[in-house]
């Protein structure tokens, strides 16, 4: 049956599992993967800036044997100048796979429902959870494994990488901590997905306001932006709400002395993360931001293979 990845518990545990083995495979073997050969082309639609998600997707899908099509959000219109429901049908006749980055996640959902070609979810304002197969092969990198370790999210839990990293950690059977103030915090429906997920791996997400308990001991410590996009004309008062969660050297010290710090950047240094952490030793940034090609090729094949 065809497959989309529209959020990150659309794969079982076992298939993230799969999904990450196929990246480390193909991470050591750049060209042993050819599912796009042709080249068959793939659909990158951008509706919200990209810097990472456009270019590690074209030299992926080109590592693929594929052709990366850029469609500019912008021009196309998604929606406005003509239905999402169309548009699918559309795309889904010229292309083998869809990429899309967009703001609510019904849209994604809409495409994957008409496009009749799998769909992969490149960013909504809901999920990121291409980010996170990058994120967790780098924890497997660093620590040979994800299952039972401690990653805290700090800062702006609500936003796609806090639900993201809910749902892709327990999923991976990591017991995830989100330190975010009133009004900062996960919905209540994705901590209680992340909290069924775990029964069956053995993770957990819990939720607080105390950055520093939560920090305490965690193996893998994780920040992202406090002005997501989309959240600009909320800049200001963002700052001043969230400034408590910066990770700092003094906070990122508290955590285990193996750990490490990651972000899915564009990171401000001296805002969410300390230039000192974000350009320290334990800083595994550049990595993640290598590693959205591997696991996107991985999910790429992964797809293809399910058609
Ligand atoms: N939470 C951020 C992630 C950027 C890759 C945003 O949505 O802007």
């Amino acid at each position: 049956m065809m497959r989309h990845f529209l959020r990150d518990d659309d794969l079982t545990p076992a298939e993230q599992a799969e999904v990450l083995d196929l990246a480390v495979a193909v991470k050591a073997e750049p060209f042993s993967l050819r599912p796009l050969e042709g080249p068959r082309s793939v659909a990158m639609i951008f509706d919200k800036p990209t810097l990472r998600t456009q270019a590690s997707f074209a030299a992926g899908i080109a590592e693929l044997g594929g052709f990366p099509m850029l469609v500019q959000g912008e021009l196309a219109g998604i929606g406005v100048r003509e239905s999402i429901d169309d548009v699918a049908r559309v795309l889904g006749r010229q292309f083998a796979q869809i990429v899309w980055r967009t703001s609510g996640q019904h849209r994604i959902d809409t495409m994957a429902e008409h496009a009749g070609v799998p769909v992969v979810n490149a960013l909504t304002d809901d999920f990121h959870p291409c980010q996170l197969l990058a994120d967790l092969l780098t924890v497997r990198e660093r620590f040979g494994r994800t299952a039972g370790l401690t990653a805290v999210f700090l800062g702006d839990g609500a936003c796609n990488m806090g639900n993201s990293w809910m749902l892709a950690g327990a999923t991976a059977g990591m017991h995830i901590r989100v330190a975010a103030p009133e009004g900062y915090q996960p919905s209540e429906e994705f901590v209680t997905r992340a909290a069924e997920i775990g029964a069956g791996t053995g993770g957990s997400a819990t939720i607080t306001t105390d950055a520093r308990a939560a920090v305490e001991g965690a193996d893998v410590v994780i920040t992202d932006t406090w002005v997501s996009m989309g959240k600009e004309a909320e800049a200001a008062g963002r700052l001043a709400d969230l400034a408590p969660y910066s990770l700092t050297e003094e906070l990122f010290a508290l955590a285990a002395p193996e750990a490490i710090a990651m972000h899915c950047l564009p990171a401000y240094r001296g805002k969410e993360i300390a230039a000192e952490v974000l350009d320290g030793p334990r800083s595994v940034v550049w990595d993640e931001a290598e590693n959205r090609r591997h696991a996107q090729k991985a999910v790429l094949a992964w797809l293809e293979a399910r058609r």
